[in-house]
């Protein structure tokens, strides 16, 4: 079976949020169900299927009752020529997510897997894309289709929850909080993470970390954002990571616009994550929203985010980080950052006379690449 949704176009895929699973991560399913001792007498349900990547678990889950649902007919069509054995619905599972609507019982023993779809409706990334935007119920709304789609899983208080979804869900505290009808009654007891450009198709984006996922429902005492913080994540490539285990440069510097004035006027744009640092811009010259207004006795911390995005070779799995830094080391290259930066962005800063020399871009790299390692 091909693994992505060839009856969309590229535009569709991404307001429909429709790349599909690899089978190595149905694989994985495989193997946790089989850890947690799941059999026949559970229900498995993929309330947004596509072509119904997961329902390859019948190859090992030949007894259970299959439900696949998707926004999506044509998709639904496919899945049914793919995975006959499966009950499909076309709804629309943001709006009356209700077991019933689904014929599924109030005492059923219920595992929601799949991949739902992500398409952070105001994300910069593919802007000029996505447009089109698909109804929901007030309660489960959020500006996300992949958090909205946690919270009705929650909502047909499903058992396990086995699914794929940005790591930046649970990481980014604005994102915890817009799930956070879902963390309260669900606990993460597996994970492994990925590159998103594993995705047939996707690599057009820059990669930034999936979770594959397994939730297990525990009412009213689910993962909290303090538990997130010092879990140790481990990724597909036998890496592993805490989150409270380094220092971040923002938590010394102001990272949105904010009503601090400076005599001497210093502009830089707005810091969200690592991903969006490489994309962005860093010193800017004129005054606009996005624009911070740099305090001059912090510039080199400044300089600092400035060199990481020309020098940092971040592996995917940081995208979501805030920058890294080691502050007590940090004096040892203070000013070689400010003599980089400045000789860069001489628009801002005036002419200078003399470029850095290499062994101050040396030292900063050598910085750089201890900071990533740590
Ligand atoms: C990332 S794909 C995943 C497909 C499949 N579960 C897999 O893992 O290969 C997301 C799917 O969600 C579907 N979808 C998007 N919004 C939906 C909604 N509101 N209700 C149901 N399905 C939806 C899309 O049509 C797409 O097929």
């Amino acid at each position: 079976m091909n693994d992505f949704a060839k009856h969309l176009t590229y535009k569709n895929r991404i307001n429909f949020g429709s790349f599909y699973t690899p089978k190595k991560y149905v694989d994985i399913v495989k193997m946790w169900m089989h850890v947690y001792a799941i059999n026949g007498q559970w229900t498995i349900m993929d309330p947004s299927c596509g072509y119904g990547a997961f329902f390859q678990l019948k190859e090992e889950y030949k007894d259970n009752r299959y439900i696949g649902n998707d926004i999506d007919s044509v998709a639904i069509k496919k899945a049914k020529g793919y995975f006959p054995f499966v009950e499909y619905f076309n709804n629309n599972l943001f709006t009356n997510t209700q077991r019933k609507n689904y014929k599924i019982k109030e005492n059923e023993k219920l595992i929601i897997v799949g991949n739902p779809p992500y398409n952070d409706v105001t994300s910069q990334a593919h802007q000029n894309i996505k447009k089109e935007s698909i109804e929901m119920d007030k309660d489960i709304q959020t500006r996300d289709y992949g958090m909205t789609s946690m919270l009705a899983y929650n909502k047909l208080k499903a058992d396990y929850v086995i699914i794929l979804h940005p790591l930046s869900y649970l990481i980014k505290k604005a994102n915890y909080n817009s799930c956070i009808k879902f963390f309260n009654n669900y606990n993460l007891i597996e994970h492994i993470i990925f590159n998103s450009q594993e995705f047939a198709n996707t690599s057009k984006t820059m990669g930034f970390p999936i979770i594959v996922a397994m939730y297990k429902r525990n009412e009213n005492k689910g993962i909290t954002y303090n538990d997130i913080l010092n879990k140790q994540f481990r990724t597909i490539e036998g890496e592993s990571f805490i989150i409270n285990g380094r220092d971040y440069v923002c938590k010394y510097i102001k990272k949105y616009p904010n009503n601090d004035r400076y005599e001497q006027e210093i502009l830089f744009y707005t810091m969200r994550d690592i991903n969006a640092l490489k994309r962005s811009r860093t010193f800017i010259k004129n005054r606009e929203s996005n624009a911070v207004d740099v305090d001059p006795s912090k510039l080199s911390f400044y300089c600092y985010v400035d060199c990481f995005k020309k020098f940092a070779e971040t592996p995917y799995y940081m995208g979501n980080f805030d920058v890294p830094f080691i502050y007590n080391e940090f004096k040892s290259i203070e000013d070689d950052v400010l003599k980089i930066s400045k000789y860069e962005h001489q628009d801002i800063f005036g002419k200078q006379k003399d470029s850095p020399k290499i062994e101050s871009i040396n030292k900063v790299k050598n910085y750089i690449n201890k900071v990533l390692e740590y």
